[in-house]
């Protein structure tokens, strides 16, 4: 996944490409380069590793111009080496290419180029499509770039600059993301809102298959046969300071933080626990139809996989659903058995992950419902999927997911109980009930946070341990799993989550005082069984970090170290229990130094299989 910007207007177009990459960074860092035209020819730099790179050689050869394209790459074919970085160009430097995605068949295509006596600069697929424009070009950028989309297969958001036509840019998406902001007497592209929102709040959110012109007065946009293509410029209403970490250390600490708002978010306008009613305006599943849901797929990678595993509890319990939750890599090499009936629910921060989009389309040509959960307004996935609830969290920067996969687990609460009372297994009291306790959540995470010494006072005691184990069960297991992904993110440190039930057939073997243990252990059904693993892990000489309800005092004594969180209804504790456990995951990363927004070797939004 890579970080695309172009600029056409009176700024100097190198400057505005900066500071777009800048706030792309986190979408791959590998290297990154710029392309302009001055005097009608058109100059590259490019550099390895990180922006600033760029920026240093820039500072040294400064160079002006009022149209450009940069691009920061993470990379999928070819090392990162600066000969891989983009731009770009043509043998006789006339065109510049940025491109984010993968183009399945560049094998054929550069082994064809190089049969006609083409030679290539890089090892990358994305230079087959600069020598393709260039042998397509006959006066028309426009064309040759549209001529050039009929030969590729794959994903692809482009830039494309031409220094026989100075003035303009050719741009098109086509399964991987990229937005227009629009000016007064300037336009700009880039691969998410972030990078404009300095600039211009109006954004057009293009479709795949568009191709735009961009020049500083206009935007005209296309598709492939030349058919104009009207699309909705959009006011967006995310604050820059949104985009920004503010006042905090990193994104992530600064979007732990915003849990409580951002579930708020979630929720405003969608649950009334006074009346009883969920109102979901952007889901038009009939009433009917989820009276009859036969059953539920939830799709996922990741984090997101996790929130689908906490819904499973949900959907079953609450609702009645039978529901499976599946990996997306796998769910598209699988047999589910699908058909009309069945609702597939599709759970993406980004809405750009190459392989649960494609579980999506799977889902589609099985003539399933289709329902995503997405975070980002105009992604691929929000697009493809028949219906669309976004999780309003704003954008999530850091590489670690925390406050979009709090509000994933939050809508997926809505669905749950929503679909539960709509299926007469949830009484109008209950609903209340369980819609106040949800309503609630906010607030107790705000309380949690206001004193967090504890949380880095374990960080710094445990800062050196090689591997831990996080055990959990119930609606609790797959925080287990979460807060462990969590701590492999960011510290680098190995860590495991376990189904606690699993110890005696396996993983208590791995019990020495070398191992932190991490056992979550609320009030609940399965509360006395997690005391027990918690003795059991003790009895061995392991050390216990204990997650329970405030004012549990059996704890006392069985656990090295005890945190406590507030007490909430066992099956809405996720909700409260993965704070802690993204803290402690934090923390650690910081007293160990590790680069918590941008994790070594990871990217935001993994838009490559
Ligand atoms: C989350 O902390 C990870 N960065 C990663 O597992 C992520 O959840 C996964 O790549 C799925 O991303 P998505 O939600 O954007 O589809």
């Amino acid at each position: 996944m890579c970080g695309i910007v172009g600029y056409a207007g009176k700024r100097n177009s190198v400057d505005v490409v900066f500071d777009g990459l800048k706030k792309l960074e986190y979408r791959g860092y590998d290297s990154s380069g710029i392309a302009v035209i001055v005097d009608k020819e058109l100059q590259v730099r490019k550099k390895v590793g990180r922006l600033y790179n760029l920026r240093s050689d820039i500072l040294k050869n400064p160079i002006t111009a009022n149209i450009g394209l940069g691009h920061t790459r993470w990379a999928t074919h070819g090392k990162p080496f600066e000969k891989n970085a983009h731009p770009h160009t043509d043998s006789t430097k006339s065109i510049a290419v940025v491109h984010n995605g993968i183009i399945e068949n560049y094998i054929k295509l550069r082994n064809e180029l190089l049969k006609h006596g083409q030679k290539f600069e890089s090892e990358t697929d994305s230079e087959v499509i600069v020598h393709l424009i260039k042998r397509n070009y006959k006066g028309s950028l426009l064309h040759a770039v549209q001529k050039t989309l009929g030969e590729l297969k794959g994903s692809y958001a482009l830039g494309v600059l031409c220094k026989y036509e100075p003035g303009r840019i050719v741009c098109v998406r086509q399964n991987a993301p990229l937005v227009i902001g629009v000016g007064k007497g300037e336009n700009f592209l880039a691969s998410d809102v972030t990078a404009l929102l300095p600039y211009t709040r109006d954004i057009i959110f293009i479709e795949d298959g568009d191709v735009a012109e961009i020049t500083a007065e206009k935007v005209i946009i296309r598709d492939i046969r030349n058919n104009v293509k009207n699309r909705e410029i959009r006011n967006i209403r995310w604050s820059e300071a949104q985009a920004e970490k503010g006042d905090y250390r990193h994104f992530m600490l600064k979007e732990i933080f915003e849990q409580p708002r951002t579930i708020e978010e979630t929720f405003r306008g969608r649950i009334c626990p006074n009346e009883g009613r969920v109102h979901i305006e952007e889901i038009g599943l009939e009433d009917e139809y989820i009276k009859n849901i036969s059953n539920i797929h939830v799709v996922a990678c990741g984090t997101s996989y996790h929130a689908g595993l906490v819904s499973k509890f949900l959907f079953e319990y609450f609702a009645g659903i039978p529901t499976e939750v599946d990996i997306a890599s796998e769910f598209r090499y699988g047999n589910s058995i699908l058909n009309k009936k069945s609702l597939v629910i599709i759970v993406s921060q980004s809405g750009e992950t190459a392989d649960t989009l494609a579980a999506l389309k799977l889902a589609k040509s099985k003539n399933c419902r289709t329902l995503a959960v997405c975070n980002v307004v105009g992604s691929s996935i929000s697009r493809e999927a028949e219906y669309v609830i976004y999780t309003h969290c704003g954008p999530e920067i850091g590489v670690a997911s925390t406050k979009a996969f709090t509000s994933q687990l939050a809508i997926l609460y809505m669905f749950a109980f929503d679909w539960a009372s709509k299926r007469g297994k949830l009484t109008k009291e209950r609903l209340k009930e369980y819609l106040s306790e949800l309503w609630e959540v906010p607030l107790k995470i705000s309380e949690f946070l206001k004193d967090i010494k504890l949380l880095q006072d374990i960080a710094r005691v445990f800062v050196n341990k090689r591997d831990f184990l996080y055990l959990g069960r119930h609606v609790n297991y797959p925080i287990a799993l979460e807060g462990a992904l969590k701590l492999k993110e960011v510290s680098y440190i190995h860590a495991e989550g376990y189904a606690a039930g699993e110890m005696k057939h396996g993983p208590i073997a791995l019990i020495d005082e070398s191992m932190p243990i991490v056992a979550i252990a609320v009030k609940g059904r399965v509360y006395e069984k997690m005391i027990s693993n918690i003795e059991e892990v003790k009895s061995r000489g392991g050390t216990v970090i204990a997650l329970v309800s405030e004012c549990d005092e059996e704890i006392v004594g069985k656990s090295d170290y005890v945190i406590y969180i507030p007490k909430i209804n066992e099956f809405i504790s996720p909700l409260i229990t993965v704070v802690p456990l993204q803290l402690l995951a934090y923390y650690i990363a910081v007293f160990l130094g590790c680069d918590v927004d941008q994790p070594r070797n990871l990217a935001k939004s993994v838009t490559v299989e």
